[in-house]
């Protein structure tokens, strides 16, 4: 049922669209020096015109000249191009012939296009990491990775542009990476497109749509909601579910109330007729407390339904399981325990544990449970060190988005699990770099078991490592244990000294949790 105040801002948004559809124009997120969707995929262009006129639209570059037509349907034109093998650069211009007016766009390159969606540490800055002035010295050298950034805007609808842009497409510069604190760029964007273009030596486009505070619910359409019990009217209050005692929003930017789906109908939705290659997503604290057990349902689903609806809106031309980076929560607040972090972390990978698994296809998942940063003077909550998510995630995006042989993207996990009387043998499905540790571990050994309480966890020392395997001691446990967990704490290691690692020092075993039947 339409409410007066829905109708009215539906129509709203018609009238927009069809006063604005006299002029010839692209829609909002094309521009000079932009990066469209390279061969085999078609990019898509589209923008506003006379109903009824013609358009001609055509591409000229160094290896292709290329021209399409098509005819303004009610405000709107809309062309799919041939695909463009990656390079550039093109200019592209489109003739409304009737009125013999047109427009155009130079230095267009074809390259992969990576969506960048997320919270406050994917609205972190190039100028917030550390070590910042070195990597905005070297940014010139990268100007065939270019940038877009959409604007923060909320909306009760659906949009079909996008209400304001914050950086239009630009080659890259100190200024735009180093903005003003959580504003421009993205670093954990700008680092996965820098080093991806190194491994693919072709253009990249990273499109940045995020904004701090904010919880999965208002990036998820109503669908994927839905599905997991989350009412689609619920607004949420993000403190609400939490201690008293807790000063857990005040290191987050922007933390506000947010209704479900805001963001998606204003920052995503407008986004669909984009052709891209993927997305990557640094998210999760503002679930910490809001809807935290949820969060095993409405993350995944919310993957799926971004899936479905890119495929949908290009056309086909974004793959219907095109792939999904994300970063797994790291550390916050070293002395107040219980943030919610670590069960949003296991959820993030549907507790799983790790990624891609099962229930989570063709995504990858950058741990950094590892690098926290108690100094950060972005608050402990924005660990500086961007580089190490960034490059985690790109091998990710190399195997498993690049299909390339011999990437190894995913820590040491458990294999198999084997127990006698005085020990757990945890075999990992690769070799391992350890380091003793006597809490790292921990067992539920109670009788009925659950352990509900923290209390009623062991921790187990490591007794032996091997080379592919460690040994736990298993002398407090009276009876077989019932469950097995490792890193379940909110602050659990040291810069880079998580107790696990690849044999060349590089991943962390992520945390898990394993029932032991
Ligand atoms: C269309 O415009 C161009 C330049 O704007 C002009 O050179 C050309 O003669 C015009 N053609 C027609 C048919 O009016
Ligand atoms: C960053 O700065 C630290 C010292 O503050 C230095 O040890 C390190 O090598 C620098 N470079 C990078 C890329 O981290
Ligand atoms: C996006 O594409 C779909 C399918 O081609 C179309 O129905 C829809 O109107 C398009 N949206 C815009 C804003 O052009
Ligand atoms: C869910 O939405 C309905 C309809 O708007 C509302 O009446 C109901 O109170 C909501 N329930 C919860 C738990 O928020
Ligand atoms: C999600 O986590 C909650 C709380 O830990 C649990 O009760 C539920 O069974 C899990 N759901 C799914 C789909 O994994």
């Amino acid at each position: 049922m339409l409410t007066a105040v829905s109708l009215s801002l539906i129509l709203g948004s018609l009238t927009a669209v069809l006063s604005a559809a006299e002029e010839l124009r692209f829609a909002s997120y094309y521009g000079n020096h932009m990066v469209l969707q390279k061969a085999p995929a078609k990019a898509v262009v589209w923008g506003y015109g006379h109903t009824g006129a013609k358009i001609v639209l055509s591409l000229s570059g160094s290896h292709n000249d290329y021209k399409t037509a098509t005819r303004v349907v009610s405000g709107i034109w809309h062309t799919t191009l041939s695909p463009v093998e990656a390079g550039g650069p093109y200019t592209l211009i489109v003739l409304q012939t009737t009125t013999n007016t047109s427009i155009m766009l130079t230095d267009v390159l074809f390259g992969d296009i990576w969506l960048c969606g997320g919270q406050s540490n994917m609205a972190f800055t190039v100028g917030q990491i550390n070590n910042a002035t070195e990597e905005l010295a070297m940014v010139s050298k990268f100007s065939d990775v270019r940038i877009f950034q959409a604007a923060l805007e909320q909306s009760n609808v659906e949009l079909y542009d996008l209400p304001g842009v914050e950086v239009p497409w630009s080659r890259p510069t100190a200024e735009l990476l180093g903005g003003k604190p959580f504003t421009h760029f993205s670093a954990v964007c700008w680092l996965f497109g820098r080093y991806l273009y190194q491994t693919l030596n072709y253009p990249i486009g990273l499109v940045d749509s995020c904004w701090g505070g904010t919880p999965v619910e208002a990036w998820s359409a109503s669908r994927p909601l839905h599905k997991c019990g989350l009412n689609s009217t619920m607004t949420s209050k993000l403190n609400r579910q939490l201690p008293v005692q807790s000063n857990f929003w005040k290191d987050m930017p922007f933390a506000a109330s947010w209704k479900n789906s805001v963001l998606w109908n204003a920052m995503i939705h407008p986004l669909l007729n984009m052709t891209i290659k993927g997305a990557i997503w640094y998210q999760g604290e503002a679930n910490a407390g809001y809807n935290r057990d949820e969060y095993n349902c409405s993350f995944p689903a919310m993957i799926d339904d971004w899936r479905r609806a890119f495929h949908q809106g290009s056309g086909g031309q974004t793959a219907i399981d095109f792939p999904f980076g994300f970063v797994q929560l790291s550390t916050w607040e070293k002395n107040y325990l219980q943030d919610g972090f670590r069960e949003i972390r296991w959820h993030q990978t549907a507790d799983y544990g790790f990624a891609p698994n099962k229930r989570m296809h063709n995504t990858f998942m950058a741990v950094a449970v590892d690098l926290p940063d108690e100094k950060s003077p972005w608050g402990s909550i924005h660990p500086r060190f961007k580089r190490d998510v960034a490059y985690r995630l790109v091998l990710g995006a190399r195997a498993v988005a690049y299909g390339e042989k011999g990437v190894s993207f995913q820590g040491p996990f458990p294999a198999e699990i084997q127990f006698d009387q005085s020990s757990i043998n945890i075999m990992f499905d690769q070799e391992i770099s350890a380091a003793y540790s006597d809490n790292a571990f921990e067992i539920c050994c109670s009788a009925n078991n659950t352990c509900t309480d923290d209390s009623q966890w062991i921790s187990v020392p490591m007794k032996k490592l091997g080379s592919n395997y460690i040994l736990l001691s298993l002398s407090q446990c009276p009876s077989k244990p019932t469950a097995l967990r490792y890193l379940w704490r909110d602050w659990p290691c040291a810069f880079n000294a998580c107790p696990i690692y690849s044999s060349d020092k590089v991943l962390p075993t992520p945390p898990f949790l394993e029932r032991l039947d």
